[in-house]
């Protein structure tokens, strides 16, 4: 459970799919050392989300960032944190055109970086991918809903289930992930009505962003809860702390010490005498 401190063991993907219909999993974007240090006491999972290609590298798109950068991210995470399930995203064109190309892609994930599963978007038509990953003990959350991997082929950032066509096509989505042996699945940008029916329906624990209360959990990208990515703030965002004007408070007065000459001090300074320390 969240906040609990002390404990010995990293939370497993058992124990995520242990609180379905229980206490609400809390979960946020991971992808650095420090940030990790700091969630990992309070998170039931830290996602290295590929959002980090744009909140990091400042890409138009989540769909640029390569296999090789998620593994650092998340090795990095690993070693920030030692209570929170860990997972990372399979970045785009690492897994859709087959399901040996996600294996492939799944186990370098897992080797190189320790962490407890993999993220995919899709859904009826991965079903075989994350069928055959699980078969090979890889646990992997799915996704689905607003698919932003996706999003610029399907006309955009949209709200998914507004009709009755969408709101069929997101449910199989569900079925389709459940049955197919995901062990959690992150729904985003969908109407709250059926992100609430499908946490009733599937026997796995859903993860919202922009969904439902009624979800199993929640997860949001850190740095849009603290106020440190301020490109655009989604309206499923909520925040927590606004950091970002903190760092450009901290930025001015350290600019204003240093052309004052007043930063360092001599008490930031070597080989000063002791009476001036
Ligand atoms: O990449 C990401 O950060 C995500 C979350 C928004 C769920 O997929």
């Amino acid at each position: 459970m969240a906040s609990d401190k002390g404990e010995s063991r990293r939370i497993s993907v058992s124990d995520i799919q242990g609180r379905k219909g229980g206490q609400p999993l809390v979960c946020l974007t991971a992808y650095s050392k420090p940030m990790a240090q700091w969630l990992d006491p309070h998170m039931d999972l830290l996602l290295v989300g590929d959002s980090l290609a744009m909140v990091i590298y400042g890409m138009e798109t989540t769909r640029g960032v390569t296999l090789d950068a998620m593994i650092n991210h998340g090795a990095a995470v690993m070693r920030g944190s030692t209570r929170a399930c860990v997972i990372v995203d399979l970045p785009h064109g690492t897994y859709e055109d087959d399901p040996d190309t996600a294996l492939a892609s799944a186990e370098r994930v897992m080797k190189e970086t320790g962490v407890q599963g993999v993220k995919l978007e899709g859904g009826v038509e991965m079903a075989t991918t994350i069928r055959r990953l699980t078969e090979n003990g890889i646990p992997v959350l799915g996704h689905i809903g607003l698919l932003p991997q996706k999003a610029e082929s399907r006309g955009g950032f949209k709200i998914q289930g507004k009709d009755d066509e969408g709101w069929k096509r997101v449910f199989d989505d569900a079925k389709a992930v459940a049955e197919a042996g995901a062990f959690a699945m992150v729904i985003e940008g969908t109407v709250e009505a059926l992100a609430r029916e499908i946490t009733e329906t599937v026997a796995i624990p859903t993860i919202g962003i922009g969904a439902s209360p009624g979800c199993d959990g929640q997860i949001l990208v850190t740095e849009d809860a603290l106020g440190l990515f301020s490109d655009f703030t989604p309206k499923f965002v909520k925040r927590y702390a606004e950091l970002g004007g903190e760092v450009e408070r901290a930025a001015k007065a350290y600019a204003e010490d240093v052309q004052a000459r007043q930063f360092p001090g001599l008490e930031h300074c070597f080989g000063i005498p002791k009476d001036k320390d």
